[in-house]
């Protein structure tokens, strides 16, 4: 890459970090391992940066808002669609204690996907590529394409075959993504992403999956928009975790905010997966140094059915580092709560959504949360998203 490309592309001060070793690097939109030990990388920002939450609260809620604390060059206009700014609704009936959801279904494609497209299709655009690529259990998919075709660019997605929500497929078709079906899980197609488009060196279709840090980046505004909501850090944090890129984008933003005063303190991140697909659950559990894998991952929150998270050691760190956990939920009460969050506090979203709200009362009953303690769940996605599940609860008949 031209790295007078890289520099129009990037604040000057931002260099990219080894999660494993330590080793630094310039920033490049096409480096996502170390090269040294192979493990992922962070955008590190290092200046002295002059922020305030009275000036972000000058400017429109959402990802633009904290522009200062985003890597990329505040001359480059972005490939937005005014994502982020999602309502933060406290829980009137299904909250036994002080609990809020961040409702990231009121994105523009439904999900808090777009969060971190705004950032990588920019990076795309600016890059010469002729368009994006990405394996996808459907959210990502539907992202993508909007946001490519906003850019003028050209979107492939793999999919895993038959496996994903109604919704997200007819997503990525409207918006005009060449999408392809893989045998096998949502790993088999990230496999297929990696193994013959990013290890190839191609440079036709830019990768956006959550191994790229850059469209993590965007993710993070998750954790700054909950404390400039709230005015304050809540105790805990619950988030679905799939291929575990959201949990740790999440957790980099609260720790970014408390290194620069602008948080009086981190939260506890709780992981939540489902029982049939809990690499993470099983590998904190046992304290493993190695990814405990999942082969054959099944649950019916599609969107999480992945057995090998590509971030599991960033997801890992977030979790250790916060002094939180990992949990598994049941696919049965997984829609119990998708129920609940619906019917009693008129909320809907899909299955891998509800899993926050089930591993919250888990974690009550277990006691790893108490009563008293302010609570925020991540609501990753809207209902309409899965319209087959909903109607399959609903044991719904044409008639
Ligand atoms: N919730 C929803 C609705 C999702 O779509 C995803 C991931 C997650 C939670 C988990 O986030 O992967 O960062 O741990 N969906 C990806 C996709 C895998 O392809 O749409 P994660």
């Amino acid at each position: 890459m031209d790295s007078s490309i890289n520099k129009e592309l990037f604040k000057p001060d931002v260099y990219m970090k080894c999660i494993c070793c330590g080793s630094s690097f310039s920033p490049d939109p096409w480096r996502f391992f170390c090269p040294k030990c192979g493990c992922l990388l962070q955008p590190v920002l290092t200046a002295t940066i002059n922020v305030s939450w009275s000036k972000f609260r000058k400017r429109r809620i959402g990802v633009w808002r904290y522009r200062e604390l985003l890597p990329l060059s505040s001359k480059l206009e972005p490939v937005s669609l005014d994502e982020g700014g999602t309502p933060l609704i406290r829980l009137r009936s299904t909250g036994v204690g002080e609990a809020y959801i961040k409702f990231e279904g009121a994105n523009p494609t439904g999900s808090f996907k777009d969060r971190g497209m705004t950032i990588g299709v920019t990076i795309a655009k600016h890059i010469g590529v002729k368009g994006v690529i990405v394996a996808s259990t459907g959210n990502t998919a539907a992202s993508a394409a909007a946001y490519a075709a906003r850019a003028g660019l050209s979107c492939v997605i793999l999919l895993p075959k038959g496996r994903v929500a109604l919704g997200k497929l007819a997503q990525a078709l409207l918006h005009g993504a060449q999408v392809k079906e893989v045998e096998g899980s949502f790993d088999n197609a990230l496999d297929e992403v990696l193994n013959e488009y990013v290890k190839k060196g191609q440079k036709e279709l830019y990768p956006l999956n959550s191994y790229n840090p850059w469209r993590l980046e965007g993710q993070k505004t998750i954790a700054y928009e909950i404390i400039d909501e709230l005015g304050f850090v809540p105790d805990v944090v619950i988030v679905p975790v799939g291929n575990a890129g959201n949990i740790s984008a999440i957790w980099k933003g609260f720790d970014e905010l408390y290194e620069l005063g602008l948080a009086n303190k981190k939260p506890r991140m709780i992981g939540v997966q489902a029982e049939g697909a809990s690499p993470l659950v099983r590998t904190w559990m046992e304290k493993s140094k190695e990814l405990l894998v999942v082969n054959n991952p099944e649950t019916i929150a599609t969107a999480i059915r992945i057995g090998r998270p590509v971030n599991w050691m960033k997801a890992l760190k977030a979790v250790n580092e916060s002094n939180g956990a990992f949990i598994s939920v049941s696919d049965d009460e997984i829609l119990e709560a998708m129920k609940n969050l619906a019917m009693l506090e008129g909320i809907g979203v899909e299955p891998a959504s509800a899993a926050s709200l089930a591993g919250y009362k888990k974690a009550l009953g277990i006691g790893i949360v108490d009563k008293g303690e302010t609570v925020v769940l991540i609501g990753t996605g809207h209902a309409l998203k899965d319209p087959d599940t909903i109607l399959r609860i609903a044991n719904w008949k044409t008639k």
